[in-house]
């Protein structure tokens, strides 16, 4: 509370913005209070009041203003194709604008699928040449925080354990926040003991659908998923894909679109 808040750039790449209708739904911290109290929300396409040149020349500010001072969040992928023109702001290239908002922060955050592992772009024959981030920041820390989209509270705990304690959380091998990502689906899963008794959904709205059984035999991908969806669930705890009766799609996972389809089969 003594601190100034810390300067935040929020780009938006190649995306659908979901990821941010995720980020605004934060409880715990509140998103009113992380935004009021917190940071200082200097850029983000949404949000921001300011449009065009004046928001645009706002991030700039901040950059140079605050070099080794401020976070970049990222949500999307990079489209590299065709020299970037899938995805250009302001006459520039997402790769352009992402090296020059990285180039002195003091991490970027890979937010969502999208950034961290290209998500749905980057799926065979990836027209785009979708990369993600991590392929294209090279010369400060990238914490990927997957999910399509992830829960709220991850991204802004781990933006809250960068503020509380200047340095960025302890990461698994794979650069996502120890925290949340390392355990799978499975192991937290309220329908895990209807997996262990053998006792499977074998098709959607069956007797075992309609109590709660295990949904493995339709394309659950909760055995071989890293996330916090069980424990933190969305939207303030109300529910998550599994408990509302849809498989886990796997969806924080390395290029789970090529490898988690079809969705509904093992
Ligand atoms: Fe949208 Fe999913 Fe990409 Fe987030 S990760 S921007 S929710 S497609
Ligand atoms: Fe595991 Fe999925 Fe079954 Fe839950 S529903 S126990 S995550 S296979
Ligand atoms: Fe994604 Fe599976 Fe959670 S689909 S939202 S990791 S339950």
């Amino acid at each position: 509370e003594t601190q100034p808040r810390m300067p935040v750039i929020y780009l938006n790449l190649q995306e659908c913005t979901c990821c941010l209708e995720s980020f605004i739904r934060s409880a715990h911290p509140m998103m009113e209070d992380l935004l009021f109290n917190m940071i200082s929300l200097e850029y983000q396409e949404t949000l921001s009041v300011a449009a065009g040149d004046a928001v645009e020349q706002a991030r700039r500010d901040v950059i140079r203003d605050y070099p080794g001072q401020y976070l970049v969040i990222v949500e999307g992928s990079i489209p590299v194709a065709d020299g970037g023109i899938y995805t250009t702001i302001g006459g520039h290239s997402a790769e352009d604008i992402l090296l020059e908002t990285a180039r002195d922060a003091i991490a970027v955050i890979a937010f969502g699928s999208c950034a961290t592992n290209t998500c749905v772009q980057g799926a065979y024959p990836n027209p785009t040449d979708a990369r993600r981030v991590r392929e294209i920041v090279r010369n400060v820390p990238v914490i990927d925080v997957p999910g399509c989209p992830p829960i709220a509270e991850v991204i802004t705990g781990t933006i809250v354990h960068i503020l509380t304690f200047g340095t960025i959380p302890e990461l698994t091998n794979l650069g996502r926040p120890k925290a949340f990502y390392n355990h799978r689906i499975h192991d937290t899963c309220q329908r895990r003991a209807f997996f262990d008794a053998g006792m499977f959904v074998e098709k959607f709205d069956d007797y075992g659908h309609k109590h709660g059984w295990c949904l493995y035999k339709v394309g659950c991908k909760g055995p071989t998923t890293y996330n916090a969806c069980g424990v933190i669930q969305w939207n303030n705890g109300v529910s998550w894909p599994v408990q509302s009766g849809h498989p886990c799609m796997g969806c924080s996972e390395d290029n789970w679109y090529n490898d988690h389809t079809p969705f509904y089969e093992r």
